[in-house]
């Protein structure tokens, strides 16, 4: 089957990115956010970045102005936002990225469920739920898979292609076309937790909160050493930040709760303390560093 109308639910950090570049891969895509306000302002970023393109291809020389604006003007046609989830029910795949909570997503799902048409691929870019749980909730097991993208959606290369033992062989084809159209590289991963990079990549984050936490280091030299000793684009807490600490928070306390015994996944103190004290990052100007924008203090 190909995809070619596509929804997604939430329009926040993820999901403005996911909607951008299913529009750019020449998807129909319908954006749509409980939160009215969420969805203009994620309307406004995928604005900003489609210009930021638009200026670099011209610049590069790769476009005119005229064709860079009218690629523009293409993109931005094939989106639009909606607050009504009755809108989804054409939908040739549904792509969820709300908050990270389980009960809430499986809620949407069994929603989703009974509303999109039946052929209508599911998808979750949960960083760390069961992909199955929510296959479940949904009612259509074989019409659902995992679809993880990362951030900044519209420049990480990767997508997490995730399927269940229910998932039909055509759909997991159909998913791994879908982010391939979006212009990105899938990997297939089983329904297991943190899938390949979050498995990696978290207990990793919380090592360094911990050595910060510790006083073994400074913040800036943790992220520094990161950079040049591994080579890596950004050291570990400004990417918690860049994540979001209750994004983080959210995804470690799952997996505490589901596996005890796992002594990589623990919630260090500091990540829980600040996001009770409203500190999530970027996206709120603080988190282990004060932001303005993209710039850091
Ligand atoms: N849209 C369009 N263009 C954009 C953009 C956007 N949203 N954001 C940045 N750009 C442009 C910039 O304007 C810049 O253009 P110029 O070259 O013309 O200046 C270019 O892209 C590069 O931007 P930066 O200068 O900010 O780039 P950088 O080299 O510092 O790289 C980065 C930024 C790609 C984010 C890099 O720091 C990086 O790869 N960081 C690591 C990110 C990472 O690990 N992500 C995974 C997080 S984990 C996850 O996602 C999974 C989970 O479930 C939690
Ligand atoms: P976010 O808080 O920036 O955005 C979530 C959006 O969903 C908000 O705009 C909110 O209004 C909306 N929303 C909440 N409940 C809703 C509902 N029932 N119906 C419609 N809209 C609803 O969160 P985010 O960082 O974009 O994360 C979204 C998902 O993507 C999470 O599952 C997260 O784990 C995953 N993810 C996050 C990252 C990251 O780096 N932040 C990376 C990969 C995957």
């Amino acid at each position: 089957m190909k995809i070619e109308k596509v929804g997604v639910v939430g329009c926040g950090l993820m999901g403005h990115g996911i909607v951008q570049i299913a529009a750019q891969g020449g998807h129909e895509v319908i954006a749509l956010d409980l939160d009215s306000g969420a969805l203009d302002k994620g309307i406004a970023r995928i604005e900003k970045s489609l210009a930021k393109l638009a200026s670099k291809a011209v610049e590069k020389g790769r476009q005119s102005e005229e064709e860079a604006q009218a690629w523009v003007r293409d993109v931005r046609a094939r989106i639009t936002p909606s607050t009504d989830i009755e809108s989804l029910r054409d939908r040739d795949l549904v792509v969820e990225a709300i908050v990270e909570n389980l009960e809430i997503k499986k809620k949407l799902f069994a929603e989703l469920g009974e509303k999109v048409q039946a052929e209508g691929i599911l998808a979750s870019n949960t960083s760390s739920f069961p992909i199955g749980e929510m296959a479940e909730a949904s009612g259509r097991p074989s019409r659902f898979v995992g679809l993880h993208f990362f951030n900044p959606v519209q420049l990480m290369r990767l997508v997490e292609v995730v399927r269940t033992e229910a998932t039909d062989e055509d759909v997991f084809a159909a998913a791994r076309a879908f982010g391939e159209a979006c212009g990105k590289t899938p990997v297939a991963c089983k329904d297991t937790p943190g899938f390949i990079v979050n498995r990696l990549l978290v207990p990793y984050m919380v090592e360094a909160i911990e050595m910060l936490d510790r006083g073994d280091a400074s913040k800036e030299d943790i992220d520094t050493a990161m950079q040049l000793g591994c080579g890596y684009p950004m050291g570990p807490l400004t990417l918690t930040d860049y994540v979001g600490l209750d994004t983080t928070l959210f995804i470690l306390e799952g997996w505490t709760e589901r596996y005890p015994d796992e002594p990589a996944f623990r919630v260090p103190a500091s990540l829980r303390q600040k996001v009770n004290e409203g500190k999530l990052g970027r996206k709120t100007g603080e988190g282990y560093y004060s932001w303005q924008g993209d710039k850091k203090s």
